[in-house]
């Protein structure tokens, strides 16, 4: 028994500081509580105050913050890093989706998506190495999609914000290695999320469905990825790094 005790210790987040990011919605609201239940005390953000405080009083424990933030802003980057303790882990799950097939991209379409799926969690993950808000051994959880290997129909922008923040996943883990720093991405295929029940308005039901019929696991949970996120910010991955986990299947 107290073996087992032991060995449920490296799973726990115990004692540590995690950030989640996108915490109003979907993956990142259920990795929020998932990541609580598991130990861990949190700060999240997101944009929507309403849904951002359900989420901050759904979490089990005592202690947390919550923090509004708008993260294509620079300005709010900086504002929300000066506000956080010492962080053990940060989950990257602010996103946004788009279905445009390339002959209808447009700068502001680019900019748009590149904005939040990639600039920002570069610059916030800049901004908090270099105010030194990261323990050594902390752990980064970037959401990302198995859009990036996968092509699929007016996928290009979105596929591309999520090869671009692998890319940088990958460098982190190779900087950060000298202080045990991870960084790794996760792959998820459709979640049932309010992006996906967004996405009924430029994909149409047949596809979906098609995509439903054609997932190998059929269409994950939000459950599913915070349970992969905890393994990611736990010491029981402290050897795994710069690798991106697919989800769901192939
Ligand atoms: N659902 C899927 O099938 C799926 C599959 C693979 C990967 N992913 C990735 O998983 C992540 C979460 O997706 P989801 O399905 O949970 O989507 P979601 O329910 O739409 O949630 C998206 C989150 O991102 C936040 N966000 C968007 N723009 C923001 C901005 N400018 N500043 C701050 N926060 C912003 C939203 O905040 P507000 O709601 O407060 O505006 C919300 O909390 C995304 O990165 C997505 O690409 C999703």
């Amino acid at each position: 028994m107290a073996k087992s005790k032991e060995f449920m210790k490296q799973f726990s987040l115990q004692g540590k500081t995690i950030l989640v990011t996108g915490a109003s919605s979907g993956i990142g609201r259920q990795v929020a509580i998932s990541v609580a239940e598991a130990g861990a005390l949190l700060y999240i953000t997101g944009r929507n105050p309403e849904r951002l405080e359900e989420c901050f009083h759904s979490l089990p424990g005592k202690g947390h913050h919550f923090h509004q933030a708008d993260l294509v802003d620079e300005t709010a980057i900086n504002a929300l890093v000066d506000e956080l303790d010492n962080l053990d882990g940060v989950v990257f799950s602010a996103g946004i989706t788009t279905h445009t097939p390339t002959k209808f991209i447009r700068e502001k379409d680019y900019s748009k998506i590149f904005e939040i799926n990639y600039r920002a969690p570069v610059l916030l993950s800049a901004r908090l190495l270099k105010k030194k808000k990261i323990n050594d051994g902390a752990s980064f959880v970037f959401m990302s999609s198995i859009a990036s290997e996968k092509a699929y129909f007016a996928g290009a922008l979105y596929s591309s914000t999520k090869s671009a923040i692998e890319a940088f996943s990958r460098t982190l883990a190779l900087e950060l290695s000298p202080k045990k720093i991870r960084s790794n991405c996760l792959q998820p295929t459709f979640v049932k999320t309010p992006m996906i029940e967004g996405a009924g308005e430029t994909i149409s039901q047949d596809v979906l469905k098609r995509f439903e019929e054609t997932s190998p696991l059929g269409f994950g949970e939000p459950d599913d990825v915070a349970n992969a996120a905890i393994f990611l910010l736990s010491d029981a991955s402290k050897w795994i790094t710069g690798i991106n986990i697919p989800m769901g299947g192939f």
